[in-house]
């Protein structure tokens, strides 16, 4: 489990991001004056891994998600996952890895991968997360992920009823849909697991960890599941998830 963010770790980190820039901009300014490239600076190249912003402003989903919670699972939650990505790819054969990189690469959740392969975990899946959320979501399936979604499940509400099911699994994870060897399939991962070890494409997720609902529903998580996929859900995005044949066929 991840223990809940402390705020004095952001600030910590975030202290510490500071000095780091303080000083390689010290570093670059130096070598401007002195005449000396760039190139032998690249050591202070930054992570690959990069906070990503909101798609949406924060109040935008209410009132289905408030902006309260949003801001505290954004802007306090995923960024300490990222921070903590990038704190622990610092000088190793990650450092200028994507996520997806060293989701794949870390799976075997050795020694001191093990926490890099959870963090990196959740900041791809909180990534996931946002885009796969929009104000006025949910409504109709577009065309291409409806005949993709009705092929498989027999309908759009087959579908959302094995999602919202996979989504009700007790305790802390995430709803998915996904496409594994090109069909499509509901599917759940415990805490910090990713579809994309297991060789699967996500299309579209659900964090059903407390967080991410408990200030506005506490202990009614159906309600969160409903309001997700009847008025968040970004189905558009799902579909462009969708890889181009699987597009161009139906
Ligand atoms: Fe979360």
């Amino acid at each position: 489990m991840i223990n809940p963010v402390h705020d004095h770790e952001n600030h910590s980190h975030t202290r510490r991001s500071f000095l780091k820039t303080t000083a390689a901009g010290t570093a670059l300014a130096t070598a401007a004056l002195s005449g000396l490239p760039r190139s032998l600076f690249a050591a202070e190249q930054k992570s690959a891994v990069t906070f990503s912003p909101l798609p949406y402003p924060e109040n935008s989903l209410e009132p289905y998600m408030s902006a309260k919670t949003l801001h505290i699972h954004h802007d306090k939650h995923y960024r300490k996952f990222v921070q903590q990505v990038q704190s622990r790819v610092k000088n190793s054969k990650y450092s200028n890895a994507s996520l997806e990189t060293i989701i794949k690469g870390t799976s075997d959740g050795i020694n001191m991968e093990e926490a890099l392969h959870l963090m990196a975990v959740l900041a791809w899946n909180h990534d996931f997360y946002w885009k796969s959320m929009k104000p006025k979501g949910g409504g109709p399936l577009p065309n291409q992920l409806e005949k993709t979604v009705t092929g498989t499940f027999g309908s759009v509400d087959a579908f959302k009823k094995q999602f919202k099911e996979a989504a009700m699994q007790f305790g802390s994870g995430w709803a998915w849909l996904v496409l594994d060897k090109g069909k499509p399939v509901v599917t759940y991962t415990r805490y910090h697991d990713s579809p994309l070890v297991a060789g699967q494409q996500p299309l579209l997720t659900l964090d059903t960890w407390e967080h991410a609902y408990y200030l506005d529903y506490q202990d009614r998580k159906e309600e969160y599941v409903d309001a997700f996929i009847n008025h968040l859900a970004n189905w558009s995005f799902a579909e462009s998830m969708l890889p181009a044949p699987e597009k161009k066929d139906k």
